[in-house]
């Protein structure tokens, strides 16, 4: 384990899918939201937008739109973010800063000591979660991210770095 703090958050997070009862705290939650808003994007254009979901009926709604709704139903809030389509230039970048800002949270999330994954599968019902949401369609879901305290240590693996590095000349 690295004694660098980023270093050392970037290894140790996981993708949390289990969590306890206890409620996050609405400040905790928007310093989450708020390495968000740090986060990198092509020419400074921060084509992301959040909806913050903590009622509890809503996160019912919300589990039924995707096949990883018990994550949903144990989590204690649920954060979806959108790409806000008129403030994008090239949707291939805008993208790569929504990924970047999505990061930004699941790092500070790590860091408070809250549990957090990144859910794409709901976006096969992207058009059903601004209507539930009532977001209008000027703001596309990009993920969700289900956020709670820990309530288990999962373990990932990754592919070696020698079978990463296509060339070093
Ligand atoms: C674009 C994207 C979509 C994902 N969608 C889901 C999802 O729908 N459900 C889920 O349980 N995890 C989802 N994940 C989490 C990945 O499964 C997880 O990041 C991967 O297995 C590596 O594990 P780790 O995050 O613990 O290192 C997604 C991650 C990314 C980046």
């Amino acid at each position: 384990m690295s004694t660098n703090p980023v270093l050392n958050a970037i290894h140790t997070r996981r993708s949390i899918r289990a969590y306890t009862d206890d409620d996050l705290r609405d400040d905790v939650v928007r310093d989450i939201l708020d390495a968000g808003r740090w986060a990198p994007s092509g020419l400074n254009n921060q084509p992301w937008r959040f909806a913050v979901i903590r009622d509890s009926t809503t996160r019912e709604r919300l589990a039924g739109l995707t096949h990883y709704g018990a994550i949903i139903r144990r989590s204690n809030v649920c954060v979806a973010v959108f790409y806000n389509t008129e403030s994008g230039y090239n949707r291939d970048k805008d993208m790569m800063g929504i990924g970047a800002c999505i990061q930004n949270m699941l790092l500070a999330a790590h860091s408070l000591g809250i549990g957090a994954v990144w859910l794409g599968q709901i976006l096969e019902k992207k058009d059903d979660v601004n209507r539930l949401l009532e977001i209008d369609a000027g703001n596309e879901l990009a993920a969700v991210i289900a956020l709670g305290r820990p309530n288990e240590s999962p373990r990932a693996e990754r592919i070696s770095l020698e079978d990463l590095i296509l060339k070093s000349i």
